[in-house]
């Protein structure tokens, strides 16, 4: 796994003042255009996903999407967007959570889940966990358990860990 991790490490690019100044914007696209990296970073996530018994899989918008859908094939699971409010068609479930400046609202088709599920959630970066912890509360609430949430980078000086341990109710976080 350390291979793995100074690989996936390598090829996340540093941007320094994006998206405003003072914050150091962290890239995946180079790690997205290295099919070695991209490949070892879907077995390391899809392996959390066997090892947690996962029955589903659920990618968060935007980045979520790009590593949660290819996890989800490797593991042989069905995947499920959430996204961002007004984009899904179907009947939905919403959950909104506070930004540092105002608020934001994800969605979920609450019928591709069930009682039956485990779902782990997948997404780039961990960082305040606010959209994690909505997420979960958006699982739950359609009526399936949270069998973890594994991200790529957690953003450790955020302590998103601390404001997500008690929703994730002794499921496994775990930052590659
Ligand atoms: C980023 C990131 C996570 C979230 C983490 O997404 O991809 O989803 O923020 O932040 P938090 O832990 O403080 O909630 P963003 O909202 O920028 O969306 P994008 O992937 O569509 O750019």
């Amino acid at each position: 796994m350390t291979d793995v991790r100074e690989l996936l490490l390598s090829r996340i690019r540093d941007v320094p003042d994006y998206p405003e100044p003072g914050v150091m914007f962290k890239d995946i696209t180079p790690l997205l255009a290295d099919p070695a990296a991209f490949t070892a970073l879907t077995d390391a996530l899809a392996e959390i996903a066997a090892r947690t018994g996962a029955t589903k899989v659920v990618g968060l918008e935007a980045r979520g999407f790009i590593l949660g859908a290819p996890v989800a094939v490797r593991a042989g699971l069905g995947f499920i967007p959430v996204r961002k409010a007004g984009k899904l068609p179907g009947a939905t479930l919403a959950q909104s959570y506070d930004l540092e400046y105002g608020s934001a609202e994800i969605e979920i088709h609450a019928e591709d889940l069930s009682a039956d599920d485990r779902v782990l959630v997948v997404d780039d970066v961990l960082a305040t966990g606010g959209t994690a912890e909505a997420s979960v509360a958006l699982i739950r609430r359609a009526g399936a358990r949270v069998a973890g949430l594994a991200v790529l980078m957690e953003l450790g000086f955020l302590d998103g860990r601390a404001r997500l341990e008690p929703a994730l109710d002794g499921a496994p976080l775990e930052a590659l």
